[in-house]
């Protein structure tokens, strides 16, 4: 277990426990099946932060899934959000024809989703449909939304299940709000 206080000028509280999040994550799969029955959805994860709950997800769904992922950098460092994207890894199969499902960690301000719907969409996809494990959609800064979200949660900088703070506390199993003392 991490400790309370992950340094002096930090702390960090658990918003999400591990049995909350594979409860609804056995929910999803549900109604990702459910919605996608007699289809085999090619599901895209966004390297990195989205691989551990893209593992646990697949595991709960009932029909056929192919799986690739797309690396990208929306933060270069911290916390802020530029809105700039940079591809670190490119897809490795076509999208064409496909009902292509991205899987994302997080939707904040919106905008790495919406760079990557126009650059998905420009390779034809069957339908194009967003899950991710949080929204922070008081944090919308352009108009996107997701098909499927596992929890809504507040303004808060969070981190593990796969989500780190300079690669720091992706391990974590459970997702917890992450307070930088002094910085608001
Ligand atoms: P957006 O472009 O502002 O929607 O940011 C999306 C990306 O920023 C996510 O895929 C994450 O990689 C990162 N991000 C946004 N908020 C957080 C957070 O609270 N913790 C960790 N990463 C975050
Ligand atoms: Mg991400």
């Amino acid at each position: 277990m991490p400790m309370a206080k992950a340094s002096s000028e930090s702390s960090l509280e658990v918003l999400l426990n591990a049995s909350e999040i594979a409860a609804r994550i056995r929910e999803l799969g549900e109604e990702i099946s459910t919605d996608y029955r007699g289809r085999t959805p090619h599901l895209v994860g966004v390297l990195k932060g989205a691989w551990v709950f893209m593992a646990d997800l697949i595991r709960n769904l009932s029909i056929e899934v192919t799986v690739d992922f797309l690396g990208i950098q929306s933060y270069a460092a911290g916390a802020t959000s530029s809105g700039e994207v940079k591809i670190t890894k490119d897809l490795d199969v076509s999208i064409a024809g496909r009902d292509v499902l991205v899987v994302e960690d997080i939707l904040d301000t919106g905008r790495t989703y919406l760079y990557l719907r126009g650059a998905l969409s420009a390779h034809q996809p069957q339908s194009l449909k967003l899950v991710t494990l949080l929204d922070k959609t008081s944090r919308r800064a352009v108009p996107v939304k997701a098909d499927y979200v596992g929890f809504q949660i507040p303004d808060v900088f969070v981190v593990g299940y796969g989500l780190d703070y300079n690669q720091q506390f992706r391990r974590l199993p459970e997702v917890w709000s992450l307070r930088r003392v002094g910085l608001a």
